[in-house]
């Protein structure tokens, strides 16, 4: 009998796909001149789509080029030229699969090293201990500046859409600037958009209302959400559950749950405040408690590597099973799952005591598998985490180096 992951899934707005695995966001790092994609994003997007995951969801996309994620981030504004986003599209649409673009701004979680803009809803500046100047202190927005910003969210999503994506996911999770705004950690305003939850949540609702109003019905509309940031006084899960609510009557189409952040790396299994997740699929728990109480979609990701365990994930309720890493490493396991129940994913264990740097080794190894389907090469799961975080470091100083110059930045 055919897994339950095969069968396909109609969202609120009528939209199928096609079955219930999904590739999470993941952040290429490989744009061309112009934080454009280029023929390696193509390759790497064609490898995932003819892979029989259903939904692609793209590493995120900056709304604001001044304010990236990291060097050779993927930048769509008013004035960026829209081919390079067409043939994106093309690719990763191959074989019915299903494309959406992530759309972000870091906040303050921009590298001192890039410069640019470090905003954020007050001025507290990360806090990675002997790590911390990693990154710059963080200007609070003005209002001015929060509703240019919900413009560009909306503007990103236009044309994502006009270039062939079938819909967006605004990112909400990872102590990004949405959630440092839902973060009464990092959110101490006292106006508007600052103090209730429902306060500090109104950046998302607004940018989700702005998003809806500039799309046509037939584009999907995602959110990306923490489950908990896992930071004693943080956004919680009770937090996260009135969140998902007022989601569901904005009629969003799909909430991933995630958690955690630079501070509280959640996502990749370690937390500061020493919650225990679980082994494999770490958010279930949460995600089947929150798919119990909406009729909206949802996805878990983090830590799903196995058939049996997309399956359970899908047993408790949860609509649709995530997966970042494990297709970094074999992009076409969900068609192997067709033929063989127990294919896995090889993920490399990297257990380094230094927490910050193993989480930057995780992401090296991990990237060094996409720069390698971008030239048309299988991953090669064994690199040497050293030399894989090593050669990454001295790619983004030179990617940095560029950015910098390239704006002028102090
Ligand atoms: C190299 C790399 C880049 C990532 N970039 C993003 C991103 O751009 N947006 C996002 O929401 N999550 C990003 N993530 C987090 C993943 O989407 C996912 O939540 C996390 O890796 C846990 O899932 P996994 O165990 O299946 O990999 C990234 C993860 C990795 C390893």
């Amino acid at each position: 009998m055919s897994s339950t992951v095969f069968q396909p899934l109609t969202l609120p707005n009528k939209s199928v796909l096609p079955n219930r695995l999904a590739k999470a966001a993941m952040e290429e790092n490989m744009a061309i001149e112009g934080h454009l994609p280029g023929d390696a994003m193509f390759k790497l997007y064609r490898a995932w789509a003819t892979g029989g995951t259903g939904l692609l969801i793209t590493g995120n996309v900056m709304v604001d080029h001044r304010a990236m994620t990291g060097p050779g981030g993927v930048a769509l504004e008013a004035e960026t030229s829209l081919e390079p986003f067409k043939k994106w599209a093309e690719a990763g649409t191959q074989n019915g699969t299903q494309l959406w673009m992530q759309i972000n701004h870091p906040g303050r979680q921009v590298y001192a090293a890039m410069g640019g803009q470090v905003l954020s809803p007050s001025d507290i500046a990360l806090d990675m201990g002997k790590h911390s100047k990693l990154f710059g202190k963080p200007k609070p927005m003005t209002e001015e500046e929060i509703l240019e910003l919900i413009e560009r969210f909306a503007m990103t999503a236009a044309r994502a859409i006009e270039a062939g994506f079938h819909g967006v996911q605004i990112h909400a999770a990872h102590g990004y600037l949405i959630s440092q705004f839902l973060s009464p950690l990092t959110n101490l305003r006292d106006d508007a958009w600052g103090g209730s939850l429902e306060n500090r949540a109104r950046l998302l609702y607004e940018v989700v209302k702005a998003v809806k109003a500039r799309l046509p019905e037939s584009a999907a509309v995602s959110v990306k959400l923490n489950s908990a940031d896992f930071q004693r006084g943080g956004f919680d899960a009770d937090d996260a559950k009135q969140v998902v609510k007022q989601l569901s009557e904005l009629k969003v189409d799909l909430v991933e749950l995630s958690g955690g952040s630079y501070e509280s790396p959640a996502m990749q299994g370690n937390t500061a405040d020493g919650s225990t997740l679980a082994r494999e699929a770490y958010f279930l728990k949460f995600a089947e408690e929150i798919a119990h109480n909406t009729a909206m979609p949802i996805m878990t990701t983090g830590g799903i590597t196995r058939l049996p365990i997309a399956e359970q994930v899908l047993e408790a309720g949860v609509d649709i099973v995530g997966m970042g890493r494990a297709l970094a490493f074999t992009p076409d396991l969900s068609n192997k799952w067709q033929d063989t129940a127990d294919a896995k994913a090889n993920l490399p264990e990297i257990e380094w005591k230094d927490k910050t740097l193993g989480a930057l080794a995780v992401m090296a190894v991990t990237k060094r598998q996409l720069q390698r389907m971008g030239q048309g090469k299988a991953p090669k799961p064994n690199v040497s985490p050293f030399f894989a975080l090593v050669a990454d470091q001295m790619r983004l100083k030179k990617l940095t180096k560029a950015y910098r110059k390239r704006y002028n930045f102090a």
